[in-house]
């Protein structure tokens, strides 16, 4: 599943963090990727000051873990940092699926989600869409500044080449409770439906049973 998230970041916040990526230093985004991904990789990441990340990846990744459609389609069990990458003309990051353990020894996390926060608008630049395969098609991704999408990080995807313009992004992947897609999907689906009947009918019967079914379903599954 694909999910989107419009408006993750209010205009304020994406202010702040595009001012502070505006002053940024950049380097090779190969030097973060695998051995695969470094050949289809070419773009650049910021490798700004302790400060600086810490302050972006307080603001975009507390957007992000706070959002109840993150929370019910995610279910987070650990995150990483986010890393934030920009793409001029003629980079572009090949056709991949996301190494399945990242993190440094001690700190590791399994790859089960990844998510792609949009700092600039699809006006700023050409081409450069996120294009995800499925089972079913493929899905083409060019989201509003702020918006954001998350998809199983075992799906084949790539970023095709910028025409012009410069495309910022944040990206970051999180080990869920529940590692596999389908249950993380079911899961998903149960959720938004308890949390609906919670909101409407508290008291019914009804509620009760799907309270209990979707509680006892992730204790099932769940693996921390
Ligand atoms: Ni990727």
């Amino acid at each position: 599943m694909l999910y989107h998230i419009k408006k993750l970041l209010r205009k304020r916040q994406l202010e702040k963090a595009r001012e502070l990526l505006d002053h940024a230093k950049f380097v090779d985004g190969r030097l973060s990727a695998g051995k695969v991904a470094q050949r289809v990789k070419r773009n650049e990441e910021m490798a700004g000051s302790e400060q600086q990340m810490e302050y972006l990846n307080t603001l975009v990744l507390g957007a992000l873990v706070e959002h109840p459609l993150f929370k019910l389609a995610a279910l987070p069990h650990r995150m990483s940092g986010a890393f934030f990458a920009r793409y001029t003309a003629g980079m572009e990051y090949g056709e991949h699926i996301d190494d399945p353990v990242m993190g440094p020894m001690g700190g590791r996390y399994r790859t089960d989600v990844s998510s792609t926060v949009f700092l600039s608008g699809p006006d700023e630049y050409e081409g450069g869409e996120l294009e995800i395969k499925t089972p079913f098609g493929e899905n083409l991704v060019k989201c509003e500044a702020g918006d954001a999408v998350f998809y199983p990080s075992g799906s084949l995807h790539r970023v095709r080449p910028v025409v012009s313009g410069e495309r910022l992004v944040a990206v970051t992947w999180t080990q869920s409770m529940i590692r596999d897609p389908g249950q993380r999907a079911v899961l998903a689906e149960l959720g938004q439906a308890r949390e609906q009947m919670l909101e409407t009918e508290p008291e019914a019967e009804l509620t009760r049973k799907i309270d209990h079914s979707y509680i006892n379903l992730v204790r099932m599954w769940a693996e921390l």
